[in-house]
């Protein structure tokens, strides 16, 4: 497994690999890697020849305020894992590397990005879409793999591939979770034992969603009020936003469809976590 920390050395990789004939699958993340990241590689390892994975703290996603500064890193232990994942090829770059003096191009994807994290977190979407553009253009693969866990930012990333007509196929993966049920992710060691344990109400309440649906309740109101409720109980919980959305165009609904997603972002203390799902089961 190579680590790279160049853009030139990445696109000679990439233009090898593609001169002999390979896929190259593509996972970017920002690194202090867990199961969730896993099984992206796992799925990527599944649709391409090689392997590739981006880890990068990409700072232009982060606002002011936001923990750039304190979002972990381990380099060593992630490049343990990659191997084991059977990784191919590591693109770690500085952020000088990818954002020199001068730096001045930002890509935007307008609608979509507007509302739930859009809306809490102004840029971070801009800085996301600049960076993943950045990526397929210097990693230049067949495919990318993304979590369901950001399920804005996959619907968001699919827009932007096929507005701007980038010849990479975009796939979505379920969101991992640890067994009781905490999504995971790199903010979790952010939390201390007794707000880990309030966290859980994110994914009971979505079982308890789930379950109000499957009993007959179709309004986003009634869901949302007792889904509240149970949020806000927990001393340590504030609320950014819960929301009904459909799953394509993120517009809030008031009526649960079998294309309603529930989005939540609430915070536990200063961390702040996401989590979401369908509220009608597919057929799949
Ligand atoms: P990061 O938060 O490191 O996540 C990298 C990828 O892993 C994303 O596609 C995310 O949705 C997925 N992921 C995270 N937790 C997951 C879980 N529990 N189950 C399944 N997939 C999970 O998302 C980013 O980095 C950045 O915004 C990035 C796209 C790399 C651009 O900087």
């Amino acid at each position: 497994m190579e680590i790279l920390q160049t853009v030139q050395e990445m696109q000679s990789w990439s233009r090898a690999a593609r001169q002999d004939g390979r896929r190259i699958s593509f996972v970017p993340t920002m690194g202090f890697l867990h199961q969730g990241h896993l099984s992206l590689l796992q799925e990527g390892r599944k649709r391409g020849d090689l392997l590739a994975l981006s880890i990068f703290v990409n700072p232009t996603q982060f606002g002011q305020g936001e923990d750039f500064e304190d979002y972990p890193r381990d380099l060593q232990h992630d490049s343990e894992l990659a191997a084991t994942a059977g990784v191919d090829v590591i693109f770690a770059p500085s952020a000088a590397e990818m954002y020199p003096k001068g730096y001045a191009s930002y890509v935007q994807v307008e609608g979509l990005t507007e509302t739930l994290c859009g809306a809490s977190r102004p840029g971070h979407f801009r800085g996301v879409c600049t960076v993943v553009s950045k990526l397929f253009n210097i990693i230049q693969p067949h495919v990318a793999i993304f979590g369901n866990k950001d399920f804005q930012q996959l619907a968001v990333i699919r827009r932007m591939t096929a507005d701007l007509n980038l010849p990479v196929d975009i796939v979505g993966m379920p969101i991992f979770r640890e067994t009781d049920g905490l999504a995971m992710s790199s903010r979790n060691v952010y939390l201390t034992a007794e707000q880990r344990r309030q966290a859980l109400v994110l994914s009971a309440g979505l079982a308890e969603a789930r379950q109000l649906v499957a009993a007959g309740e179709s309004a986003s109101a009634v869901i949302l009020a007792d889904l509240s409720q149970r949020i806000i109980a927990q001393p340590e919980a504030r609320i950014d936003y819960l929301k009904i959305c459909h799953q394509y165009s993120l517009a809030e609904q008031e009526q649960v469809d079998g294309d309603s997603v529930l989005l939540m972002a609430v915070y536990f203390g200063s961390t702040r976590l996401i989590d979401n799902g369908f509220l009608v089961p597919s057929d799949d």
